[in-house]
């Protein structure tokens, strides 16, 4: 299967590196071409670089832009239709708050853009500086977190998540984006305001 991502900032960037390390294919795509032809070129492995239009033609499409770009991205982009599109925003309003409520999710609101797109949200909930940790074996994984619809994507999303050297946990529907979104946004309000750094990662453990 090919990857693309919709952007190349920081975890456009993180994603491709570590998708690639695990073995995987990746095209990063952004608005200005030389630009990350350029960054994926510092990327071992098999990472090469395209326009925003070309993100369709990947299997799996990595959206990572701001949640506030993701209406313009998608529609440069061309048809998601059929594509497991990894919506990895958080929908952050003024003073880190939602900017979409309790009453719908920044994922829901993104797949009336893309409806044919089997969207599932995943990576939210950690930050940028998490793709970065080399991990050794007796070390716990960080969870990433992931929540779709769509069994055959959600199954895509956690076999990469767990080639990328992560942990995934299964979040139940897309629905329950409104709940992974709020701890994106509490985990960046412990890593950036509350003084544990960009790597501090939420964790659910059963007793
Ligand atoms: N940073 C984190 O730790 C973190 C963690 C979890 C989730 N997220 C989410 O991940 C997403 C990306 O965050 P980031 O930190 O990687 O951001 P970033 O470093 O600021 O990079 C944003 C990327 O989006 C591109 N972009 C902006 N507007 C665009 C548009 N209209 N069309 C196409 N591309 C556009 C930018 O391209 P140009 O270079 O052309 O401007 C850039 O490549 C956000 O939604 C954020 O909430 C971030």
């Amino acid at each position: 299967m090919s990857i693309a991502t919709i952007g190349a900032g920081r975890m456009g960037r993180g994603l491709a590196r570590r998708l690639a390390a695990a073995g995987e294919a990746v095209t990063i795509t952004g608005r200005d071409v030389e630009k990350v032809a350029a960054l994926a070129e510092d990327i071992p492995g098999d990472v090469s670089a395209g326009p925003i239009a070309g993100a369709a033609n990947a299997d799996v499409v990595f959206l990572a832009v701001p949640y506030g770009e993701v209406a313009a991205a998608v529609a440069e982009a061309g048809s998601l239709a059929g594509k497991i599109l990894v919506d990895i925003t958080n929908p952050i309003g003024p003073d880190f708050s939602l900017a979409v409520g309790m009453t719908t999710s920044g994922a829901e609101e993104i797949h009336k853009l893309v409806p044919q797109a089997r969207l599932v949200k995943a990576f939210n909930t950690i930050f940028s500086d998490v793709l970065d940790i080399q991990l050794s074996d007796p070390d716990t994984p960080p969870q990433v977190l992931y929540a779709g619809d769509h069994e055959f994507a959600n199954q895509r999303v956690e076999a990469l998540i767990t080639a990328m050297g992560f942990a995934p946990l299964a979040a139940g529907p897309l629905e329950n984006a409104r709940l992974l979104e709020p701890i994106g946004l509490m985990t960046i309000q412990l890593g950036m305001k509350l003084g544990h750094g960009r790597r501090v990662v939420p964790r659910f453990v059963e007793y």
